[in-house]
């Protein structure tokens, strides 16, 4: 449905039409932003602690090289080649097919995670004032559970995160998108590397780096650690639902979409890397410290019993709060913007998309809150063994993602054809090292390594 609203009645402020990015600094910043959040700073390094340490580490960037990157080059191309959101890529470039619903699984996905993630990154806002008061530090394990609980504190909480979120989309592309990522990235890398610096004097930073860098080589042929390392890469690098698609939709012809690409997997790759510095040496100063745990303990339990006994440990307390909403905000807005593209493109405003998909994702945020402890069958959704919070996560993380990443690397292999993408890419004079290499990894290796992925899911579903 069009809506027939001028540009200047439906987004003041906002960029002219659908948008485009300022620079090329500019684009790399916002999609180095969608792709550093919750996954880099939290979950890599619980899944190098579930993964058995270095061995993790190895695997994870084996399939950030020659799975993942690939599959970011593809949405690149693809995005930019139609200049459309995910659902109008497919369709413009094989019109008259059903592969434009690759693109909407790929918008619904967007809406599904940020209803989950909204609230995460709701609790690491609430934290940073926690630090602050060091309120969470006395007893962490227990203030984290009765906080979680408060279902009416956390609604308010992800609304926030939502309303903040929609504010910066609000201003458009340009105006909004990459303007608050060229503030809030550079603060965010500055901000890890003092906290990586300060974690190496901690008492457990030797025992720590060990573990961290030590490989254990007999788990290297463990099946599971590789295919948790190709599913984290995937999520870390936002592929498979189409938000780099989008973010290359806005790309100017003259920018490398290729060296850009190299960027944002570079970046993304370092920043979870560097977490480990930070999260290693810190959770080894504390006794009784065990890698393995995983879930929000590691995080919002374990750590703030560290920040309450260290000297100065309210202000490391507070800038790792502050990082970790910065990655999750930075995150959160490609989540938004996937959607809200979907809309733009079928011809509303950018103000009543924002506000439309905005509200719609704090409704499915609500059941996710709740979950946590306010509303008992939410806590353990019947015949699922999961919280509301954890089953959305599932569907969204471990299916959605890797059927949608599986999908756009056969399209843009075999369908729409590679050689149409190298052709895209190299535009304007564009150079692209290694096309051959890239049209052999996305025809063949990202494929089936994703279909390794999502039967190795069902596999332990069934066995679970
Ligand atoms: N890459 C984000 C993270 O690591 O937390 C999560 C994410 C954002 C996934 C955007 C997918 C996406 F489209």
């Amino acid at each position: 449905m069009a809506l027939n609203l001028t540009e200047k009645e439906c987004a003041p402020g906002g960029d002219a039409g659908r948008g485009s990015w300022g620079s090329s600094f500019g684009f790399i910043m916002a999609a180095a932003g969608s792709a550093v959040g919750l996954g880099n700073i939290w979950g890599f390094p619980m899944q190098v602690g579930k993964g058995g340490g270095a061995v993790f580490v190895l695997l994870y960037l084996v399939c950030v090289v020659f799975v993942c990157f690939p599959i970011l080059v593809a949405e690149l191309a693809l995005g930019r080649a139609s200049a459309r959101d995910p659902i109008g890529a497919f369709q413009v470039t094989r019109p008259g097919t059903p592969w434009w619903l690759a693109g909407a699984l790929g918008v619904t996905a967007g809406v599904g995670i940020l209803s989950f993630y909204s609230v995460i990154a709701g609790w690491t806002l609430a934290y940073v004032w926690y630090s602050f008061t060091g309120a969470a530090g006395q007893n962490p394990g227990a203030f984290f559970v009765a906080f979680v609980a408060d279902g009416g504190k956390n609604v308010l909480l992800s609304f926030g995160v939502l309303v903040i979120t929609a504010a910066i989309i609000l201003g458009g592309v340009r105006q909004g998108i990459e303007k608050a990522a060229k503030v809030m990235m550079p603060a965010l890398f500055l901000l890890l590397v003092l906290l990586g610096v300060r974690a190496l004097f901690l008492p457990g930073a030797a025992e720590g780096l060990a573990y961290y860098l030590k490989p254990d080589f007999s788990e290297i042929a463990n099946i599971s650690v590789l295919n948790a390392a190709l599913g984290q890469a995937f999520f870390s690098l936002s592929l498979g639902m189409g938000a780099m698609i989008t973010y290359g939709s806005y790309l100017s012809k003259k920018t490398n979409g290729v060296k850009s690409a190299g960027w944002v997997a570079g970046l993304d790759t370092c920043v979870a890397l560097l977490a480990g510095f930070v999260i290693f040496p810190a959770g080894f100063s504390i006794v009784g410290f065990n890698p393995a745990e995983g879930g929000p303990g590691l995080i919002f339990a374990v750590l703030p019993s560290l920040f309450a006994a260290m000297p100065g440990g309210a202000l490391f307390g507070v800038a790792f709060f502050v990082l970790l909403s910065l990655a999750a905000l930075t995150s959160a807005i490609s989540l938004l913007e996937v959607p809200t593209a979907a809309l733009v493109d079928r011809g509303w405003c950018r103000r009543k998309a924002v506000l439309l998909m905005a509200g719609l994702v704090a409704l499915m945020a609500v059941p996710s809150v709740l979950s946590q402890g306010a509303v008992s069958w939410l806590t353990k959704v019947p015949g699922t063994g999961m919280d509301f919070l954890s089953l959305m996560a599932t569907v969204w993380n471990n299916w959605a993602l890797p059927i949608g990443g599986l999908l756009i690397s056969v399209f843009v292999g075999w369908v729409w054809g590679a050689d149409k993408a190298v052709a895209e890419l190299q535009a304007e004079g564009n150079s692209f090292p290694g096309a051959r290499l890239w049209v052999f990894l996305i025809r063949y290796v990202s494929p089936l390594a994703i279909l390794f992925v999502i039967i190795m899911t069902a596999r332990g579903m069934y066995a679970g």
